[in-house]
């Protein structure tokens, strides 16, 4: 895998205008088999979901400098997992079950704080930033209670730049080994300075992957973001880029100079020369929205100052919520009006969509249709979907819910 480059993503968008122009599609692109439609509705495969996929995968859960000094923690549910992930006295960032070690109490409360050390309200077991069980009331009333057995169980807690990712799984590869290819392709943006600016989520009545399916493509741009979207992006002229490991990829040429906190961004690089920054500036870091789903359900529309990562939740199977975090990168103008429009016009067109999705749980689960063809711009879905079954393990997938596993073209390595 290079690195995104101004050639590479003009290549790809001018392959994309000529299909265009041509009304072909892609020659060399593999026909993408219809998904079952059951998958978005199931509960078998919701509960496949809850045991192998939840279970078993890097999540995103913050930014580090939210957990500014030793004793500053947040607490999650996780795959209905209470999780609190604390900076310890040595400055590392944990995670762990937020169970009390003694009857299983739940033990930091409250949804972020600082905290000297993590304390039970119910018999005032103590355990310090670290985990370790450090202070039992009347202990002499335990025969043989050994405190240095009954520490909080750890949960993975992983880094890249300032993003934190948990994982319940012991044996699961390194975060930076899941992530594949996208700390290459993001190896220009100043990933240690990232900061949050505003943080909201809303509930959807629909399964949690049409929300992650919705951010996967923009088939849907033109139609449902006719008058916010569309007219500052060509979704038509694309690059597209599967990445291993169930991650995309793409660039969306502007219809114009992407000036506000939306859109542009690539950023510049120590190694270039001051004219290459200033061309990839020019060139590419204000003509292109950048946008990566990272499975299996964050997805970074990388700006330059200001930018949402947006993360889809699973509720139940026809119920999700997205948890969208407004973060600041450091190096943009201290523009408070400017700010507040990139936030406005996201909930103008993430509201379009909701009203697109509406009702589409209802619609998916009653037997008014089986199974889901995808077109190449939706291709994202099929790597998603694919690498879901992967990770799931095809054997334990009931015939008739999984998809056909077909040979994608991954971007070049
Ligand atoms: S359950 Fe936590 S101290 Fe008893
Ligand atoms: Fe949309």
């Amino acid at each position: 895998m290079t690195l995104e480059t101004p050639e590479r993503i003009q290549s790809m968008w001018e392959a994309a205008s000529t299909q265009m122009r041509e009304r072909r599609h892609p020659d060399d692109f593999p026909a993408l088999p219809d998904m079952p439609a059951a998958r978005y509705t199931s509960e078998v495969f919701y509960e496949l979901e809850k045991q192998h996929l939840w279970s078993k995968t890097w999540l995103f859960v913050g930014l580090a400098h939210e957990f500014e000094v030793p004793g500053s923690y947040r607490t999650y549910t996780l795959n209905d997992a209470p999780v609190v992930v604390m900076r310890g006295r040595d400055n590392e960032l944990r995670a762990f079950h937020n169970v009390c070690q003694h009857r299983g109490s739940l033990l930091m409360k409250d949804e972020a704080g600082v905290s000297r050390n993590m304390r039970c309200l119910y018999h005032c077991w103590t355990y310090d930033l670290e985990g370790k069980l450090i202070f039992v009331p009347d202990e002499h009333y335990f025969s043989g209670l050994n405190k240095a057995d009954r520490s909080l169980k750890p949960i993975r807690c992983e880094q890249f730049g300032s993003l934190v990712f948990v994982n319940f799984d012991n044996e699961a590869a390194p975060l930076l080994e899941f992530l594949t290819d996208i700390p290459t392709l993001w190896s220009d943006i100043p990933l240690d300075d990232l900061r949050l600016f505003e943080r909201f989520s809303f509930e959807v009545d629909c399964n949690w992957k049409c929300l992650q399916d919705n951010f996967a493509e923009n088939y849907h741009a033109k139609y449902v973001h006719e008058n916010t979207i569309d007219k500052v992006i060509d979704s038509k002229t694309s690059a597209l880029q599967m990445i291993r490991g169930g991650h995309n990829a793409i660039v969306i040429k502007s219809r114009g100079t992407l000036t506000s906190g939306m859109g542009a961004a690539f950023f510049k690089s120590d190694d270039d020369t001051a004219e290459q920054q200033a061309s990839k500036l020019a060139e590419i870091s204000r003509s292109g929205q950048r946008s990566y789903n990272v499975f299996p359900n964050a997805t970074f529309p990388i700006a330059e100052y200001l930018f949402p990562i947006v993360m889809v939740w699973p509720i139940n199977p026809g119920k999700c919520r997205v948890e969208v975090s407004f973060v600041k990168t450091g190096s943009g103008p201290d523009n408070e009006k400017l700010d507040q429009d990139t936030l406005t016009f996201f909930r103008s067109f993430i509201g379009e969509d909701l009203d697109a999705l509406s009702g589409m749980h209802k619609a998916l689960a009653h037997g008014g249709i089986d199974s889901i063809p995808l077109c190449w711009s939706e291709q994202f879905i099929y790597n998603h979907e694919q690498h879901i079954d992967a990770v799931i393990g095809r054997e334990n997938i009931p015939a008739g819910l999984a998809v056909v596993e077909v040979d994608l073209p991954y971007a070049h390595r």
